[in-house]
């Protein structure tokens, strides 16, 4: 018999990206590739890129360096490997990717990996590379394979791609293209299909998920509160989230139904990226930071237990002293229980990488300090905060010393406890007995099947 050939699969950047590995992985599976963890022993190495800072696109390259020693040691004992490139880098830069790695035999962009089966047939020869980097009119998603592969207590959805808000900072909108929503029938099927192979918790993904508009079950353009409180009906399926949102597109029926959907997580990420109005005009983010305020306050009245996290930028071109003391202002005012922030990154082809008033590495290097010091206080304190309360934890693995499982709050903490691993993807009561700064530590109260309120 002969044997399946091996795919590694590496994927960079986004909870998007790890949604799209998992499909091009089923892709590939139903053409005959087999997933492996080894690079060294695959015959075809797929790197699912991230283009959205420098510093992600370097490691991009150096990881093609190595994949070229994998290649020519292969080769040498007669052996054949390809090389994939796909995502956000694939868009970005296409044909240059082989210019300048030629070890790489196919490059495919975010929304044409349902053909990469069939260019890699086409490269199989291995003589010329193939580049695939259009927008098709076809829906990628109806042209993949059915949900397969095993699955774990939580997964990711991707409901809605790309982006028409322009940040003048960011490339998702030339490497994901335009706002795209999938149908909510072809949505509710995956997350079905997904609850049928043991899922319990999904998260609902899009560049903006909170802009989802996709065709309803009735054929009107349904929100994404609409197509929350469909998905809430699955039997079986016990949690939903979504991410990430951008503040403009809170709207007010999205906002009730954290109030009125109980299988909708008390967690929203909801960027805000710079505290003063100045650098947010800059940023073309279409909102104040007194809106954003405003709107956290609502956010609250309808569920006061909600764990905000953020996105923030320091050393946006022209960002003064005085407005990075704003963005620490705001994170203490608001307050997060989980933050990740950033030194801007000039990106090619972007509004803001040709301001005139670039600020200093060294700059940024500072305020990037300071404010990772204060995110880290408040998510280590809103973890203490935690300690003593019982609270229903979706426990997805085994942990890594014997005895231990890991799941998730409500709050997406992860939470470890001694016990069996028979209840892994059952959600169960756990007393919080200990904080750390990054995790909480529980006791089982409860083992009882099924649904805990
Ligand atoms: N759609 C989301 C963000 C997607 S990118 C939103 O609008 O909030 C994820 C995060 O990367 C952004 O929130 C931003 O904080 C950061 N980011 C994007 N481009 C960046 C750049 N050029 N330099 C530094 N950080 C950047
Ligand atoms: Fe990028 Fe802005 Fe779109 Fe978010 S909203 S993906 S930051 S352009
Ligand atoms: Fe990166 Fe593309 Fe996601 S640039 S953050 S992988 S949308």
């Amino acid at each position: 018999m002969a044997t399946a050939k091996k795919v590694y699969v590496k994927t960079f950047g986004c909870q998007m990206n790890v949604y799209d590995s998992e499909r091009i992985t089923e892709a590939l599976g139903a053409d005959g590739y087999a997933a492996t963890e080894d690079a060294d022993g695959a015959d075809l190495i797929v790197l699912n890129t991230c283009h959205i800072r420098e510093k992600a696109v370097e490691k991009v390259y150096s990881e093609l360096g190595r994949i070229r020693q994998i290649k020519d040691q292969r080769r040498a004992s007669d052996q054949h490997t390809l090389v994939a490139v796909a995502g956000c880098v694939a868009q970005a830069e296409g044909a240059e990717i082989v210019r300048r790695a030629p070890v790489v035999d196919v490059v495919v962009g975010p929304s044409v990996y349902h053909r990469l089966p069939e260019l890699l047939r086409k490269a199989g020869g291995g003589q010329r590379a193939v580049v695939e980097t259009e927008f098709p009119e076809e829906d990628k998603f109806a042209r993949l394979p059915d949900r397969s592969g095993s699955r774990a207590a939580a997964a990711f959805l991707t409901v809605q791609e790309g982006c028409d808000k322009f940040c003048t900072f960011c490339v998702v909108p030339y490497t994901r293209g335009t706002e795209a929503s999938r149908p909510v029938a072809h949505l509710v099927a995956e997350a079905e299909r997904l609850v049928a192979r043991g899922v319990r918790e999904l998260t609902l993904l899009g560049q903006n998920v909170n802009a989802y508009h996709g065709r309803g079950e009735d054929g009107t353009v349904w929100s994404l509160a609409r197509l929350i409180t469909r998905l809430s009906e699955i039997d079986g399926l016990e949690r939903l989230r979504y991410m990430t949102s951008h503040p403009r597109d809170m709207s007010a029926d999205l906002i009730a139904a954290h109030r009125d959907i109980p299988k909708l997580m008390p967690c929203l990420h909801l960027p805000f990226q710079a505290g003063s109005d100045r650098v947010l005009a800059g940023m073309n983010r279409k909102h104040t930071i007194g809106e954003y305020v405003d709107l956290v306050h609502r956010i609250r009245e309808a569920r006061p237990d909600i764990a905000l996290s953020t996105d923030v930028i320091v050393g946006f071109p022209g960002e003064t002293d005085s407005e990075f003391e704003a963005t620490l202002d705001i994170v203490r005012s608001v307050g997060f229980a989980q933050a990740y922030s950033f030194k801007y990154s000039p990106r090619p082809g972007t509004p803001a990488s040709i301001m005139s008033d670039q600020v200093s590495e060294a700059v940024k290097s500072e305020r990037l300090q300071r404010l990772q010091e204060l995110l880290d206080d408040q998510q280590s304190s809103f973890n203490s905060g935690c300690v003593g309360r019982v609270m229903p934890v979706l426990f997805e693995r085994a942990g890594r010393r014997a005895g231990q499982i890991v799941g998730r709050s409500p709050y997406l903490q992860p939470v470890h406890a001694e016990a069996d691993d028979g209840l892994v993807g059952r959600v169960i009561e756990v007393a919080i007995s200990a904080a750390g700064p990054y995790s909480l530590t529980g006791i089982v109260q409860t083992a009882r099947a099924g649904q805990v309120a």
